[in-house]
């Protein structure tokens, strides 16, 4: 696991884009996991400007969202279908038909069962995900694997956590307007990855990155999981960072490998 630990919000959407980009440039048709929240909108808002700016061409991109509101029309204000055409497939010319996300539109549960069949089927079908963006919740969860989850999971229907209802209430009317389930990629669905990049920022996630960076590895916190995979990079800005007991290790880890990565002598 890579951990880098930049000054601001700002670095990490930097960073992060910059991944993106490097990713897509050397594979125009590359398949990329996305997330919503709140966090990786710094992120989207680069790509839309390097998509305008000429540098990167999105148009042959396959996109797999990690999840999706159960019970919430397609075109409803707060599904996040409808955050990323408005926040990036649009900006950014992405071909809205290789754009995936859950249908969450269906409500019997036979029918929620077979579109998480066909979810996995589709994400197999693609070849599978090159680049894996990821936040995290404030306990723990990713994508919406909530503490518990199976660490082999596959795309299912799950039951969203009091808190994490509490902590996406900002985004709805009401905190009762809040879905009580989501269709999510698995743990296991989401390890499949070959690059995962995690994104953390702000003093409410340094708890649940401690968790997932140094805690044991338990379902309890389904982003420790991620120890279990060879190609990890958690960028974190200083809040979100200052629960590390390590950090001084990962600073100097991180500054052998820039210089390295750069051209550079080992400092
Ligand atoms: C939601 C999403 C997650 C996201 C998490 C954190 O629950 N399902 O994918 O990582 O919220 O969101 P935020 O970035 O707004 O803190």
């Amino acid at each position: 696991m890579r951990v880098v630990i930049l000054e601001n919000a700002d670095q990490v959407a930097g960073r992060a884009a910059s991944l993106v980009l490097q990713q897509v440039q050397r594979k125009p048709d590359s398949v990329l996991g996305l997330a919503t929240g709140g966090t990786p909108l710094a992120t989207y808002r680069r790509l839309v400007d390097a998509a305008r700016s000429g540098q990167v061409a999105f148009h042959q991109v396959t996109t797999f969202n990690l999840d999706e509101y159960v019970g919430l029309t397609a075109d409803h204000p707060q599904s996040y279908r409808t955050y990323m055409r408005k926040e990036l497939f649009e900006p950014a010319g992405f071909d809205l038909s290789r754009c995936h996300l859950p249908d969450g539109t269906r409500v019997a549960w036979e029918e929620l069962q077979r579109e998480c069949q066909s979810y996995e089927r589709q994400i197999r079908e693609s070849g599978g995900i090159d680049l894996q963006i990821l936040g995290i919740g404030t306990d723990g969860h990713i994508a919406f694997n909530e503490p518990g989850s199976s660490l082999a999971s596959r795309t299912r229907v799950k039951a969203l956590t009091e808190q994490t209802r509490q902590d996406n209430a900002r985004f709805f009317a009401s905190p009762d307007d809040v879905p009580k389930l989501a269709i999510t990629m698995g743990i296991g669905t989401i390890l499949e990855a070959r690059q995962i990049v995690l994104l953390a920022t702000g003093g409410q996630k340094a708890k649940a990155v401690h968790a997932l960076v140094e805690g044991p590895l338990t379902a309890q916190v389904p982003a420790s999981a991620l120890q279990m995979h060879p190609q990890v990079t958690v960028l974190l800005d200083v809040e979100a960072a200052s629960w590390l007991a390590r950090k001084d290790y990962y600073q100097h880890v991180e500054a052998i490998q820039s210089a390295l990565e750069s051209g550079g002598q080992i400092p």
